[in-house]
């Protein structure tokens, strides 16, 4: 049998963990015209399942006849590549609809614009996009548009602008967005985008450990590995709740026991420096570098405490800082969701082995 978990980015995973009630929640909300959840914004930092989350929101939303999903990306026309979209993803029927709106011609690749428009400008598809809206309104189809990794930049704010005059005229189209804590926010400075961060927020926390340990066990010992519980458990903190390193830590596991069958601590011993490389070379230090000078000050500060939940005395003690400046770094540091707070004036890192990546971070630095 293949290797069922897989460390990859923005794929859905065939070992999925379910967060509890929360995508049921979402996909009903969606359908409630008036939900608040008609504009919505997953984040989170990069590895947590954003992009996971949306692909399968959209699957569920999709299964009802009366909606089309469209995913759309950054970095292309956001305009041009929602006419298109909605063309491919619209059936037979609605395809023909679309044909029929004047000057429009659709092929396999999309959207060719007759000559009198060969030189397409936001207006012209704004105006082809409303013809089309209108279509489906009257049709009674719904339409979910999904944005993964938003950032602040032209495009999103020519969308943004459009989508708000599509919301004040009540079309019935939903917006689900993901994007990394630091971009949402930069949101805020742009007066079209603040209009994106009224949605409602849709923060993925860590997935469950126990539910982790359940899932591990009935992979593993289905297949045929041999496992105790013991071992299943520190799997299962291994990865803090990580969605990347949860199937990380199964790949690598599974790769490495492949053979015996046979998991034991041996073996997550064996596996744990491989283990560590993968989590910081495709997620550390892309969330390290996104850290602010003082922000990585603070998390220093931490990591070289002895313990795993640090006190902000402790921190401050070191900072040598007053109170309010290390108060400042900390609420920044538990809405990047780097941190949280475990206790009363107490923190902790979010990440598995976080700690040793900042330490070896600074030891590394010093070294220069
Ligand atoms: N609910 C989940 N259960 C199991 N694995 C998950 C889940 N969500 C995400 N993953 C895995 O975590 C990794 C990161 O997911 P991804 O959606 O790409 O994160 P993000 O978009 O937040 O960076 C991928 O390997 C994915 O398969
Ligand atoms: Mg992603």
């Amino acid at each position: 049998m293949n290797n069922p978990f897989n460390p990859s980015f923005g794929r859905i995973p065939a070992v999925f963990l379910h967060r509890g009630q929360l995508i049921d929640d979402v996909v009903n909300e969606i359908n409630n015209p008036n939900s608040p959840y008609k504009i919505s914004i997953v984040y989170g930092m990069r590895g947590v399942g954003k992009t996971t989350f949306l692909t399968e929101v959209g699957k569920r939303v999709e299964k009802n006849p009366d909606w089309i999903v469209v995913d759309l990306a950054m970095g292309s026309n956001l305009m041009a590549a929602l006419v298109d979209s909605m063309y491919m993803k619209a059936g037979n029927e609605l395809q023909k609809i679309f044909e029929s709106i004047k000057g429009l011609n659709f092929s396999a690749f999309g959207l060719q614009l007759s000559a009198e428009i060969s030189q397409p400008t936001f207006s012209t598809y704004q105006g082809i996009l409303t013809n089309m809206f209108d279509k489906l309104r009257k049709k009674g189809i719904k339409v979910l548009i999904t944005l993964d990794e938003v950032k602040s930049n032209r495009e999103l704010k020519d969308f943004a602008g459009y989508y708000q005059l599509l919301n004040r005229k009540d079309y019935p189209v939903a917006l689900m967005m993901t994007g990394l804590p630091e971009n949402i926010s930069e949101l805020q400075n742009e007066d079209v985008m603040t209009f994106l961060l009224r949605g409602k927020r849709i923060a993925l926390s860590a997935l469950n450990l126990a539910q982790i340990e359940v899932s591990y066990n009935n992979v593993f010992k289905q297949s045929g590995f041999q496992v105790t519980e013991d071992i299943l458990s520190k799997m299962a903190l291994m990865t803090m709740g990580y969605s990347y390193a949860f199937q990380l830590l199964g790949y690598l596991v599974w790769n490495s026991a492949k053979k015996n069958k046979i998991i034991d601590q041996n073996l997550l011993d064996k596996i744990k420096p491989e283990y560590l490389v993968e989590l910081d070379q495709n997620a550390y230090t892309k969330i390290f570098s996104s850290l602010s000078k003082q922000d990585k000050k603070f998390a220093l500060a931490m990591a070289q405490s002895s313990e795993q939940r640090v006190s902000i005395k402790e921190i401050r003690e070191r900072l040598n800082r007053p109170s309010n400046f290390v108060a400042n770094y900390r609420r920044r540091l538990l809405d990047d969701q780097i941190i949280k707070s475990t206790n009363y004036g107490e923190v902790a890192f979010t990440l598995p082995f976080f700690k040793e990546y900042v330490l070896q971070q600074h030891r590394f630095e010093q070294g220069l």
